[in-house]
């Protein structure tokens, strides 16, 4: 028999091959980005006059590429980068990054923007309109200068609508002798969505576009090495196995060319390893963490990443009726009830039935659920709801992790 202190310390002093986990994980924003140089230079370039003639232009670009293909990281490495830089000539310059699947209407924006930049917000009155007109004095008070960065721009169209973009896109128009301080870098995964705008925003937008291609499996194996460097102990870790996760994603290996998933598979391989007390990671445990890494759960990924947390609340409990019950569908009664447990268990208040359904039908158009009407063979109409990505299992880990992450951060602030 072991003492309970002996197997507490056996699992605290268990070897592992990281020397740093977080360093693989999504939201990381590493100083090296290879292969992503042209993007790097193009977007100096382009916001370069805020550094050599400030005031002088607004400047935008448009980021499109697809799933995985460094995006988001360029821009926040080119944000912190750009602004130390900028600083040193002199040039107060401040980077905003902006979550549009998280924050998709003019309002919500504005009160990131305002948050990110320090600029109190008074509780209720303010149209979205009033609070950017606030920011911007504040802006020129401070004698300051922003690139503010709307990431998944997408659903800020969809969302938001013409007007909204076309309100931020005149900021300068009426005031064409006024210092401009704001400007804009756009993130989108593909151009369709541009075309729901009218022609002029349109032409607006795609005037300076930086593409992303998806990565070739050589161009992946530089990224994780360079990333397993920092995550992986010396010698846990070889470049076989590196090669290996960057053939089986390498878009012209006939993979999806995706970073994330790349370094997902990474990720798990090592825990994988650690989970068997293995020295190294092999050939083997990525087999393994390839199966386990479920693209689909990757991809969406980031969507979880910035639901409300109620609405991930609600997620796990779907996945827990639908496991418990083993059947393509539940009765939204049914996922009602779980989440009500799950409330009690994470001591929160439920939401109630009309916030849930609005909550359900948001994750629906995220393609994470499905929700439909009871047909036949259901007494009583209600709406049923299944999960469109799985394994359930792999799901409700990320899932949990993500909540978890929540708390956290919560208790840190
Ligand atoms: N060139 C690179 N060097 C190092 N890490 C990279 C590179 N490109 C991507 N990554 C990493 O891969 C993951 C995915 O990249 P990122 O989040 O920027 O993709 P994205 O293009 O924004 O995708 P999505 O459209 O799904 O949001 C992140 O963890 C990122 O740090
Ligand atoms: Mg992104």
């Amino acid at each position: 028999m072991h003492t309970a202190r002996d197997i507490i310390e056996s699992v605290l002093e268990k070897p592992s091959v990281f020397k740093s986990k977080e360093k693989l994980f999504p939201e990381y924003v590493p100083k090296y980005l290879p292969h992503r140089e042209q993007q790097l230079k193009q977007l100096a370039s382009l916001f370069k006059p805020l550094l050599t003639d400030p005031g002088s232009i607004s400047q935008r670009a448009l980021l499109v590429g697809g799933i995985g293909t460094g995006k988001t990281v360029t821009a926040r490495r080119f944000g912190i980068d750009f602004k130390l830089l900028a600083r040193r000539r002199g040039v107060k310059l401040e980077y905003v990054h902006v979550n549009c699947h998280r924050d998709r209407t003019l309002y919500l924006v504005m009160q990131e923007i305002a948050r990110q930049l320090h600029i109190p917000v008074p509780q209720r009155g303010l149209s979205a309109q009033e609070m950017y007109g606030n920011i911007l004095k504040d802006i020129d008070e401070r004698d300051i200068y922003v690139i503010i960065t709307f990431d998944e721009f997408d659903y800020f169209i969809d969302v938001a609508g013409n007007d909204a973009v076309y309100f931020l896109i005149r900021t300068y128009d009426e005031y064409p002798d006024m210092t401009k301080r704001i400007n804009f870098i756009f993130i989108t995964r593909d151009m369709y969505n541009l075309g729901k705008l009218d022609s002029a925003t349109e032409s607006y937008l795609i005037r300076n576009v930086i593409h992303f291609e998806p990565y070739t499996s050589s161009e992946l194996y530089d990224i994780l090495a360079k990333r397993a460097e920092e995550a992986f102990y010396e010698g846990t870790i070889g470049d076989d196995v590196i090669q290996y996760v960057a053939d089986i994603v390498g878009v012209d290996k006939g993979g999806r060319g995706n970073a994330r998933l790349a370094l997902e598979i990474l990720l798990i391989a090592g825990e994988l390893a650690d989970q068997e007390g293995a020295q190294r990671v092999t050939i083997e445990h990525v087999r393994r963490a390839y199966v386990k890494a479920e693209p689909d759960i990757v991809v969406i990924y980031d969507s979880l990443l910035y639901l409300p947390l109620h609405e991930l609340l609600i997620l796990l409990a779907a996945i827990r009726a639908l496991s418990s019950k083993g059947e393509a569908y539940v009765r939204i009664g049914e996922v009602e009830q779980e989440y009500q447990q799950i409330c009690e268990e994470f001591n929160e208040k439920p939401r109630r039935h009309t916030q849930v359904y609005e909550y359900v039908m948001d994750l629906k158009r995220l393609g994470i659920i499905d929700a439909r009407v009871s047909g036949r063979g259901y007494r009583g109409k209600s709406t049923l709801i299944g999960v469109r990505v799985g394994p359930l299992e792999a799901l409700e880990e990320k899932v949990l992790e993500i909540i978890n992450k929540r708390y956290r951060e919560a208790r840190r602030m």
